[in-house]
């Protein structure tokens, strides 16, 4: 358990949210990999678990990745830890007194905090676990108002609000470095956004989004079926410059009927420009066309750094109002199997994480990245895995997996749960 190293080894510990768990992952390797930095941890590591120890980095990686991750909640230097408070205490006093002597000083001001994790300790046990780590030497004055440094006791409870034991299964305690950026989930809420559509993508599954394809500032980011934009709205946010096409001319142009309950018909600039303009980022708004993706408008050597999108899930979305429940949609009867993510010889599938919607239907993000340029003998793929079949045109993923539609009025009746196209 102990951290035997100097400067040049610290490890650190990322506090991460409990949710959308499956993201995480590609999420902090693709913020590490923008910096050049491998993904390098405990040898107890679990995926599961809100606390992940990172080594081989600098704070300066740290900074970087909280300064874009909405999974991460909190990074800190790690100091000590272990499975008991006298573990926890071994660790400590073997960690070297020079990487904690200047966050200790008799002129700093400081105060330490106490976060449980999936259990709620009372006041009295807080004070007495900050009592039980005076064995530190804090030569300081607590301040907690506006302390120079920050100190954190986590507890880990595990993940069964059923059965939650009475001393944690492990504890950190480490000096806080940074915040990540959950703060976005609630100041991009499309509950907020000037234009927002029946499938406007949420906040948060934005940014994952964006961070999973590793957008960057400069970079030229194509949304091809960009709705209202939500996509754009992240990857600007991140310095990108933004461009997108989708099939209805309505949306493109922001005429037609509003998605609003209490609104009839959108307003004269509710669009795709105006909420980037929201948010500041009208600069890097390039344009937006109408265009069917099925059909090739770009010139062949046309490239894009990022094409992060949200399809349709081969399912037309019927019109409805947000907030409206009149459409009630029956599940598809198609069961996932990894053999139906699609393949193609230029692409390198990196992740494939599953959001859980309901208790039979989930949909899941994608990602590739462009490992070389098209060759002729890449049209004979398919011969070695069928998954390399070239797109067949505008029905054919629809067909193989959404056969069997329920229709209502002569028109496919038919989509996922929770307004999603
Ligand atoms: C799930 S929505 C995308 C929502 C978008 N991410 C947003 O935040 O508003 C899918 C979009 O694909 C568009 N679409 C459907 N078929 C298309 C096609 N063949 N070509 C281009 N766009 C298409 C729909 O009009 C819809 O706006």
């Amino acid at each position: 358990m102990a951290l035997h190293c100097g400067r040049a080894c610290r490890q650190y510990l990322l506090h991460l949210a409990h949710d959308n768990v499956d993201f995480r992952l590609p999420e902090i390797k693709a913020l590490l990999s923008l910096r050049d930095r491998p993904f390098d941890t405990s040898e107890t590591f679990n995926e599961k678990s809100p606390f992940w120890q990172l080594n081989g980095l600098s704070e300066d990686d740290i900074r970087s990745v909280m300064s874009r991750t909405v999974c991460g909640k909190s990074a800190f230097e790690l100091w000590g830890h272990g499975t008991t408070t006298d573990e926890l205490r071994m660790s400590l006093l073997e960690y070297p007194a020079e990487n904690m002597a200047p966050y200790l000083q008799k002129n700093s001001t400081y105060k330490i905090n106490v976060y449980t994790f999936n259990k709620t300790l009372v006041f009295k046990d807080r004070i007495e676990k900050i009592d039980a780590l005076d064995f530190l030497p804090f030569k300081g004055t607590v301040n907690l108002k506006d302390p120079e440094h920050i100190f954190c006791l986590l507890e880990d409870y595990g993940s069964d609000p059923y059965d939650i034991p009475e001393e944690p299964f492990h504890m950190y305690f480490g000096r806080w470095i940074a915040d990540g950026q959950r703060e976005l989930i609630r100041s991009y809420s499309v509950k907020k956004r000037h234009f927002i559509g029946n499938t406007s993508m949420d906040a948060g599954l934005s940014f994952f989004m964006a961070n999973h394809a590793k957008v960057k500032a400069d970079d030229l980011v194509y949304d091809p079926f960009v709705g209202t934009g939500s996509l754009l709205v992240a990857c600007s946010r991140f310095g990108a410059y933004v461009c997108g096409t989708d099939i209805d001319y309505n949306t493109i142009h922001g005429v037609g009927k509003a998605s609003r309950k209490n609104q009839k018909w959108r307003g004269p600039d509710e669009n795709i420009r105006a909420n980037l303009r929201q948010y500041g980022t009208e600069s890097l708004y390039v344009d937006v066309m109408v265009s069917d993706a099925s059909k090739t408008v770009w010139r062949k050597n046309a490239q894009f750094d990022a094409i992060v999108t949200d399809p349709p899930y081969g399912i037309r979305e019927s019109t409805r109002r947000t907030g409206s429940h009149k459409d009630i949609i029956k599940p598809t009867e198609d069961l996932y199997c990894e053999e139906m993510v699609p393949l193609h010889p230029c692409l390198t599938l990196i992740s494939n994480c599953e959001q859980t919607l309901s208790s039979h239907t989930s949909r899941r993000l994608i990602t590739m990245e462009k490992t070389k340029e098209p060759e002729d003998s890449d049209g004979l793929a398919h011969l070695a895995d069928p998954r390399f079949t070239l797109y067949q045109g505008h029905n054919s993923f629809r067909e193989k997996y959404f056969c069997g539609l329920t229709k209502k009025n002569g028109k496919d009746s038919k989509a996922s749960p929770g307004n999603k196209d």
